[in-house]
C-alpha cells in the first residue's frame, strides 16, 4: 500500500515511524524533515499545497493520504480528495470547524449539551458591550481568539485592565489578523488536562490510551505556552469512569450532533478535557492527532495503525479490532532557546546516531543543511521513552537518558514530564 503523511513535524514523524513498520507499506512524506527522510521518501511540497498534493497523488498511484496538521483540513484538502475519489484521512472542511472556529465549537457545544466551560462570544464591532462585559465580570476569565492562531490565541487574565491589554492586542493590533476578529471570553477552569483522541469513521469510532501534554515553556508549569513541551500515555488522571463520560457526554455527541448537522465528522476527533471537580469538561477540540500526543500514544498501540487510518477514511470503522499494549510512554521535547517566541535556527543537532530498543528521537523541526542534520523550527525534536512495563517514571528515565546524549547550541527542555504521574505512581506503590 502507498501512503502519503501531509506534515512535517514531531507527530508526523510518528505516524511514518509506525507506518513504515508495517508489512508492504511504501510511505511518502511531504514536506517531512530530517527524521522522516530516513524512514520515507520525501515529497518537496508543502502541506498546504492541496492541488500539487493532489497531483502527486494521482501520478504516483498513491492509495492513502493521512493529514497530520490542521491548516490543510481548515484549506478543504479532504474535500477536494474525496470530491475526486481519492481515500484521505481526515475531516471535511466543514468538520475542521470544531478547531477552526472556537465561537462555532462553543455554539456547537452548547447546542448539544457537551459539557465544557461557560462563555459568551463578541465581534469587534461588539467591543463596547464586550468592555462592559468585562468590567463587572468575575476573574480569572480565559479570552480566546475565534480562529487559529498556533495555540498562542489564549490567554488567562486575572482583572478587567489585564483583559483590556490583551484586547487591543487582537482587535486594534490585530496581532492574530483575522482570527482575533472575534472572541469568545470563558469561565476559567480547574482541574488536570488530558488529551483524548477518537478515531472516527463518522459512525463507528475507537479511543486511543489518554494522553497529558505539557503546554507551558518552562518546569513547573511556568512561562509561556506552547505547542507542546513534552507528553505522556496513559495518563493515570483518565479512570474508567471519566472515560465513560468522554464517551457518551462528548465523542458520541460530536459524533451524532455532526451528523445531525450535515458535516459528519470523519478523522481524529482530539478532546481537549479539563478534569474538573464536576467531572470532565472540553477546553478546546482539534481536529487531528496531537503533537506531542501522539509520539508518546502510538507507542501503546499493538494493532495496526494503517489499518486505523484507512479504517477511518473509507467508514469501516466497525471492522477495526483495536489491540492496545500495557506500555507507558513518555515524550519529552527539545526545543531552541527563546521559544515560542524568536529563536535561532539553522544550529548542528549531535548525538542522534546512537539507537536503544526503548527510546525513539522523532524529529519536529529539523532539515538537512551539507549532509548534516540542524535545527529548523523551536521544537526541534521529541525522545520518547517507553516501558513495557506500564510504569511512567521508567518510561521518563528512559527518554531522558536518550535526551542526555542530544546536543545542540540552545537546546533547552523541561526536566518534569510526566511529573504529576510518577508522583500518583509512587504514592499508589506505597499504600499498596
Ligand atoms: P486552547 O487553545 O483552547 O486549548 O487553550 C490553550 C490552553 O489554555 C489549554 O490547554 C489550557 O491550559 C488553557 N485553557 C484554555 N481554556 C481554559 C479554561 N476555560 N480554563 C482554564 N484553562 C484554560
Ligand atoms: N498538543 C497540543 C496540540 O496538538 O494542539
Amino acid at each position: 500500500m502507498r501512503v502519503l503523511v501531509i506534515g512535517g513535524g514531531g507527530r508526523e514523524h510518528a505516524l511514518v515511524d509506525a507506518i513504515s513498520r508495517e508489512v508492504d507499506a511504501k510511505v511518502y512524506c511531504a514536506p517531512g524533515n530530517a527524521g522522516i527522510a530516513r524512514q520515507a521518501e520525501i515529497v518537496n511540497l508543502k502541506a498546504d499545497d492541496v492541488f500539487p498534493l493532489l497531483r502527486f497523488v494521482d501520478d504516483n498511484k498513491i492509495d492513502l493520504t493521512v493529514v497530520g496538521p490542521e491548516q490543510p483540513l481548515a484549506a478543504g484538502i479532504v474535500d477536494a480528495f474525496e470530491s475526486r475519489g481519492k481515500k484521505i484521512f481526515g475531516p471535511r472542511k466543514l468538520a475542521a470547524r470544531l478547531e477552526t472556529s472556537k465561537v462555532f465549537a462553543k455554539e456547537f457545544m452548547k447546542r448539544w449539551r457537551i459539557p465544557t466551560a461557560g462563555f459568551k462570544s463578541f465581534t469587534i464591532q461588539q467591543q463596547r458591550e464586550l468592555l462592559d462585559y468585562l468590567a463587572t465580570a468575575r476573574y480569572p476569565l480565559v479570552l480566546k481568539a475565534d480562529g487559529l492562531a498556533a495555540g498562542k490565541g489564549v490567554s488567562i487574565v486575572q482583572s478587567a485592565r489585564e483583559a483590556e491589554g490583551d484586547l487591543d492586542r487582537l482587535f486594534v493590533q490585530k496581532i492574530f489578523g483575522g482570527a482575533g476578529e472575534r472572541v469568545v471570553v470563558e469561565e476559567f477552569l480547574e482541574g488536570t488536562e488530558a488529551s483524548v483522541f477518537a478515531v472516527t469513521d463518522g459512525k463507528d469510532y475507537v479511543v486511543l490510551p489518554a494522553a497529558q501534554d505539557h503546554k507551558r515553556a518552562g518546569d513547573n508549569d511556568t512561562g509561556k505556552n506552547t505547542g507542546g513541551m513534552g507528553a505522556f500515555a496513559p495518563t493515570p488522571f483518565v479512570g474508567e469512569s471519566e472515560l465513560a463520560t468522554i464517551r457518551s457526554a462528548v465523542i458520541e455527541k460530536v459524533i451524532e450532533g455532526s451528523s445531525a448537522e450535515g458535516f459528519p465528522f470523519k478523522g481524529c476527533l482530539y478532546c481537549g478535557m479539563m478534569l474538573t471537580k464536576e467531572g470532565p469538561k472540553v477546553v478546546e477540540f482539534n481536529v487531528r492527532f496531537g503533537d506531542p500526543e501522539t509520539q508518546a500514544v502510538l507507542q501503546l498501540l499493538d494493532s495496526s495503525l494503517l489499518g486505523l487510518l484507512e479504517a477511518g477514511a473509507i467508514r469501516k470503522m466497525s471492522t477495526y479490532r483495536l489491540k492496545l499494549n500495557n506500555a507507558a510512554s513518555v515524550c519529552v521535547i527539545a526545543a531552541s532557546k527563546g521559544y515560542p517566541d524568536y529563536h535561532k535556527t539553522g544550529k548542528e543537532i549531535r548525538g542522534l546516531d546512537e539507537i536503544t530498543a526503548s527510546t525513539k528521537v522523532l524529529h519536529s523541526g529539523t532539515k538537512l543543511a551539507d549532509g548534516k542534520v540542524v535545527s529548523s523550527g523551536g521544537r526541534v525534536l521529541g525522545v520518547t521513552g517507553t516501558d513495557p512495563g506500564g510504569k511512567i517514571k521508567k518510561a521518563a528515565e528512559l527518554a531522558y537518558g536518550r535526551l542526555a546524549g542530544i546536543q545542540f547550541d540552545g537546546m533547552f527542555f523541561r526536566h518534569d514530564i510526566g511529573k504529576t504521574a510518577i508522583d500518583l505512581e509512587e504514592k499508589k506503590g506505597q499504600s499498596a
